[in-house]
C-alpha cells in the first residue's frame, strides 16, 4: 500500500507530514523526470489522504523554478501557525549553489486539499551562514513555540568542520536568528542529515503536539547518517531556554552520547530519512520514512519508478522511559481480508508449518512465541553485541541454533522454498548469565535472481525474555516490501525483497523452528491485505498536469549535478 511514484519518477524522502482540516498531506522528495536521484530536479511531490491508507497524487507542491531553489527543493516541513495557516519551510539549492532555507505559503488558504504553493520573493529567509559549509544546511525541522513567545527550528549543518544541529528563532516566521549553541554536536559524525525532535509523553501511548512542554514530556532527538543510510534516535532532555538538547545518560552506549551511531536505531533495515508529525486527530505522533530500491539502478530506470514510503508507524515511549515503540498505524488494519490462524500450537525443533489460505504476498501477521526453557541458549561474547548485522550473517535461518532461529519465512516460492526470506529471533546467553535476543531479517535466500543486494539485518530487541519468556512479532508484506515489528515495535526491521517467483506465482507463508527444542505459538494471526487505493490522480488534476509538464518540459531551467 506504499506510496510510489508511478509514472517514470522517483521518490524520496517524506517532506511536511502535516494533518490540515480534516486531511492528511504527505509530501516528498520527487524527481518527476526520471527514477534516480538527481540533485537538479528535486521536487515536492504531494498527495492527500482521509485516512493513511488511500492516497490521492496531486500537482507537485514545490519545483525548482526560483532563483533560490533553482537547483533543487530539497527537505523540509510543514509548520501550522496559531491562525491555523500552513507554512512549508525547506532548503532551496539557490542558483550559486548554496544551500539557504525558503518559505512556502498556500496560495488559497481555503482549498483544503492545499494545492498550490506560493514562494515569496523575499526567500530566503535563512541565507548560508559564513561558518557553514555551502553543501551542508539542510533539512529544516517542523517548528515549535517556545515559552518566550519565540519559534524554533532545527536543520542540519557542518559549522566551522563539525557536524551539528542548529536552532534558529524567530517571532514573525519571517526573520530567523541562529542560537549561539547548537541543539547538539558530534565530533564523530560528518554531516547529519533530516534531523527531527519532538516531544513524547513520559507515560502512555497518546502523542503529544511539536510545542508540548512541562512535566511528563521528554524529548527524542532523530538524524540521519548519510555514510550508512541509517536513522539514529536517542531519548534526552531538551531545555527549552538554552535550546540544547542532552541525551540521557543511560542510553548513551558504546561510543558515548555525542556519536549518532552508539544511539538506538529507528529501523535496523533499510529505511532513511524518517519524519514525524503529530496527528491532532488521533492523538498520535507518525512517523513516515523513505524506503529505497536495493536492486541496480538499471533495475530503477527498467521499471520507471523507484523509492517507496513505509507504512506509516505511531510511536510513542517505553515504559521504561528508554526507547521508542513503533506501531503500524491501526488504519492499516482496514485492509485486513481473510483471516488464518494457529492457536496453541507447537513448533518442533526444525518444524516448519505453512500458514494457509491467504495470499502470502500482501499480508498481516501477528505472532507469539513462547520459550518453554533457555536452558539450551548459545553462549555469545559481549562485543558480538556490537555487530548484529554480521551475527546474522553468520547465524542465518538455516544454521541451528540453542533457543531460534525461530519466526517466520515469508514471500516464499511454493516450489522448495528456493525463494523465501526469513524473519526470526534467537536467543543467546552472555557471559555473566544474562539473556539477549537477537532478530534478523535473513535476505540471503530471498530472490534468485543475479545481482540482487541480499544482506542480512539484524538488531538485539531490548526485553527480559528470561522473565517474559515470549516474544512478538508483528510483519506487513507488500510484495518487495517486508517490515517487522520485533518485541511489541521494539526492534523494527524493513527489507526489500525481489523474489522471481512472484512476477509468476502465488508467494507462502511459514512458522519455522530450527532451535533444538520446541517452542510454542499461542497465537498467530495472518490477514490478507487488501490493495489500497494509492496516488490515484483525479480525473480534472490529470488533464492540467499533462498541461503542466508540457510547460515544464520546454522552461525546464535546471541542470542536474549533484549537491
Ligand atoms: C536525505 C537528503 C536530504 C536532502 C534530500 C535531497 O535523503 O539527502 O538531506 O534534503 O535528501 O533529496
Amino acid at each position: 500500500m506504499q506510496i510510489h511514484g508511478n509514472d517514470g519518477s522517483l521518490l524520496a524522502d517524506p517532506n511536511g507530514p502535516v494533518y490540515y482540516n480534516g486531511m492528511y498531506h504527505l509530501f516528498y522528495q520527487y524527481n518527476p523526470h526520471g527514477a534516480l536521484w538527481d540533485v537538479g530536479n528535486l521536487s515536492w511531490g504531494h498527495s492527500v489522504s482521509g485516512d493513511l491508507v488511500n492516497w490521492a497524487a496531486l500537482g507537485n507542491a514545490l519545483d525548482p523554478t526560483a532563483p533560490f531553489d533553482a537547483n533543487g527543493c530539497a527537505s523540509g516541513s510543514v509548520t501550522i501557525l496559531p491562525d491555523g495557516q500552513p507554512v512549508i519551510l525547506y532548503s532551496g539549492i539557490d542558483a550559486e549553489r548554496r544551500q539557504v532555507q525558503n518559505i512556502a505559503l498556500p496560495k488559497n488558504p481555503r482549498d483544503p486539499l492545499l494545492r498550490e504553493w506560493t514562494k515569496p520573493s523575499y526567500n530566503p529567509v535563512v541565507p548560508l551562514p559564513a561558518d557553514v559549509s555551502a553543501d551542508n544546511f539542510r533539512d529544516p525541522t517542523t517548528a515549535w513555540l517556545g515559552r518566550d513567545g519565540l519559534w524554533r527550528f532545527a536543520i542540519s549543518a557542518v559549522a566551522t568542520g563539525v557536524g551539528t544541529t542548529l536552532v534558529y528563532r524567530s517571532a514573525d516566521f519571517l526573520r530567523w536568528e541562529r542560537n549561539a549553541a547548537p541543539l547538539h554536536a558530534s565530533r564523530d559524525a560528518v554531516m547529519a542529515e533530516c534531523p527531527d525532535l519532538f516531544p513524547v509523553a513520559a507515560r502512555g501511548a497518546e502523542g503529544l503536539d511539536t510545542s508540548a512542554r512541562g512535566p511528563g514530556v521528554r524529548h527524542v532527538l532523530k538524524v540521519s547518517m548519510p555514510d550508512t543510510l541509517q536513522d539514529y534516535y536517542t531519548v534526552g532532555r531538551y531545555d527549552d531556554e538554552a535550546d540544547t538538547f542532552t541525551p540521557d545518560e543511560d542510553v548513551a552506549r558504546g561510543g558515548g552520547d555525542d556519536d549518532y551511531r552508539s544511539w538506538r536505531r529507528i529501523d535496523h533495515g533499510h529505511l532513511y530519512a524518517s519524519k514525524t508529525f503529530f496527528d491532532a486527530r488521533k492523538n498520535r505522533r507518525v512517523l513516515w520514512a523513505w524506503v529505497n530500491e536495493s536492486d541496480s539502478e538499471a533495475d530503477d530506470v527498467a521499471r520507471g519508478w523507484s523509492g517507496l514510503q513505509s507504512f506509516p508507524r505511531a510511536l510513542w515511549l517505553d515504559p521504561a522511559g528508554r526507547q521508542l515503540l513503533q506501531w503500524p498505524v491501526e488504519e492499516i488494519e482496514t485492509l485486513r481480508r481473510g483471516r488464518a490462524a494457529l492457536l496453541g500450537a507447537e513448533v518442533e525443533s526444525g518444524g516448519l508449518r505453512e500458514i494457509g489460505g491467504i495470499a502470502g504476498s500482501q499480508a498481516d501477521v501477528d505472532v507469539v512465541f513462547e520459550i518453554p526453557s533457555l536452558e539450551r541458549a548459545e553462549g555469545l561474547d559481549g562485543n558480538r553485541l556490537l555487530d548484529a548485522d554480521a551475527l546474522c550473517g553468520e547465524k542465518g535461518a538455516s544454521v541451528q541454533g540453542g533457543v531460534g532461529p525461530f519466526g517466520l519465512l515469508v514471500m516464499a516460492s511454493g516450489d522448495d522454498l528456493r525463494e523465501h526470506t526469513a524473519v526470526f529471533f534467537r536467543v543467546f546467553r552472555l557471559l555473566h548469565g544474562e539473556y539477549t535476543v537477537l532478530m534478523c531479517t535473513d535476505l540471503t535466500r530471498s530472490s534468485t535472481k543475479a545481482g540482487v543486494y541480499r544482506p542480512t539485518h539484524g538488531g538485539f530487541v531490548d526485553v527480559d525474555i528470561e522473565k517474559d519468556r515470549s516474544i512478538s512479532l508483528r510483519t506487513l508484506i507488500d510484495h518487495s516490501i517486508v517490515e517487522s515489528f520485533g518485541g511489541g515495535g521494539r526492534t523494527c526491521m524493513t527489507a526489500r525483497v525481489y523474489p522471481e517467483h512472484a512476477a509468476t506465482s502465488s508467494s507462502h507463508l511459514y512458522v519455522f523452528n530450527n532451535g533444538s527444542d520446541a517452542v510454542r505459538v499461542p497465537k498467530l494471526e495472518a490477514w490478507e491485505l487488501a490493495p489500497a487505493s494509492v496516488n490515484v490522480v483525479p480525473e480534472q488534476e490529470e488533464e492540467e498536469e499533462e498541461e503542466e509538464d508540457g510547460l515544464a518540459a520546454s522552461s525546464n531551467m535546471c541542470t542536474s549535478s549533484v549537491y
